[in-house]
């Protein structure tokens, strides 16, 4: 008899279980269709009543930065894109290490690599003594990246703001998130889906690197093993870049105009002057899959300018902290 109980209540256990397993999850995207997009919330008016010039300040600052430094402007678009990349544009990448957790400066990506922390700082020292405790240093990144960019005469581009600073950063994901520039082809289309982008909208933000430089340690198993390099680019990167020694040697990214945002990264690609392992994959001769991708922006800057200033949109709504989440942090390397 209790056999029989048993066995009957173990009937109607799973049928429960069966059940629930079938509700639950048509339950949960019900609900999240009601959650709204995290990014839907920041907006470009965001400081026009907390802390009116708040962009204004920002932009003055980095404007004259860059032109006192273009290879800043550089820097700051990807110290931005490393920042959202690793868990959403919440400043992650400015916390240093503390006592609790181990952050993202020394993550293989960003150590000996990473640069401008110093004129954020800096930026964030100006705006707290305007506006205490208003503007995030997420936002400043996000604003900083637009601003680099057009200083050197790339396109302009709405960001939207409102962001919080975490309280957290992420050493393990900024190791596996951020692309490694080893990668081929289908590890970068891979490492970007991850993040939300298509494949050609990876190659319009590869297009970054018109701008900005690499160190030799970093370029030395293209210029000396790969078959896919220009040769007289080959000899003048060895110079620069011996088989040993020199690892910190820095070269352009873009050869022909590295301190003005253009389409002239594409151009080099067609012609095998791709510097990194991972430039060089997107053109591949013409039997890649995205090497007619590379050519229109080659041959059309405006469509390039376009395309890269709305993936950067794009970009920039990657999981922001708003409303009661995160904090203003008071300094961008530390949680308050
Ligand atoms: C497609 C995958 C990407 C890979 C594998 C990659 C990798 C790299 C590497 C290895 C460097 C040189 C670092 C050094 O030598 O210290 C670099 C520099 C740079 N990257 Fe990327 N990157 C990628 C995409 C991007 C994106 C999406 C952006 C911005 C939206 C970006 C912006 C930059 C800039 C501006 C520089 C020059 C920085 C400077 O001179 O300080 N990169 N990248």
């Amino acid at each position: 008899m209790a056999d029989i109980k048993l066995r009957i209540c173990l009937v109607i256990c799973l049928i429960g279980i069966i059940s629930a397993s079938s509700v639950i999850p048509s339950a949960i995207t019900h609900v999240a269709s009601f959650i709204p997009d995290p990014s839907s919330q920041l907006s470009t008016t965001f400081y026009v009543t907390k802390c009116p010039l708040a962009l204004q300040i920002i932009k003055e600052e980095i404007t004259r930065a860059v032109l006192n430094d273009r290879r800043l402007g550089a820097s700051l678009l990807r110290l931005h894109f490393h920042d959202c990349f690793v868990q959403g544009c919440d400043a992650s990448v400015l916390l240093k290490d503390n006592a609790t957790f181990k952050g993202e400066q020394n993550a293989l990506p960003n150590v000996n690599s990473l640069r401008g922390y110093e004129i954020i700082d800096k930026v964030k020292y100006i705006l707290e003594t305007r506006c205490p405790n208003v503007v995030s240093c997420a936002d400043i990144l996000a604003v900083a990246a637009r601003d680099s960019v057009v200083a050197l005469g790339g396109p302009i581009w709405p960001v939207r703001v409102g962001r919080k600073d975490s309280t957290t950063a992420n050493l393990n994901a900024a190791n596996s998130d951020l692309p490694s520039p080893f990668l081929d082809l289908k590890g970068l289309i891979d490492a970007f889906k991850k993040k939300g982008f298509s494949a050609e909208e990876m190659v319009a933000l590869s297009g970054s690197h018109t701008i900005g430089q690499t160190k030799c340690a970093l370029i030395r198993p293209r210029i000396y093993n790969e078959s896919n390099v220009q040769p007289d680019y080959r000899n003048s990167l060895k110079k620069n870049c011996p088989t040993k020694g020199g690892d910190n040697n820095l070269s352009p990214l873009d050869v022909t105009t590295p301190n003005f945002f253009d389409n002239a990264f594409y151009k080099n690609l067609l012609y095998n002057k791709g510097l990194l392992h991972t430039d060089q994959q997107l053109f591949k001769g013409g039997s890649g899959p995205l090497d007619y991708k590379v050519l229109s922006y080659a041959l059309n800057p405006l469509l390039f300018k376009l395309d890269f200033a709305n993936a950067m949109v794009k970009m920039g709504n990657l999981s922001p902290l708003t409303g009661y989440q995160g904090q203003i942090r008071k300094y961008c390397g530390r949680v308050n």
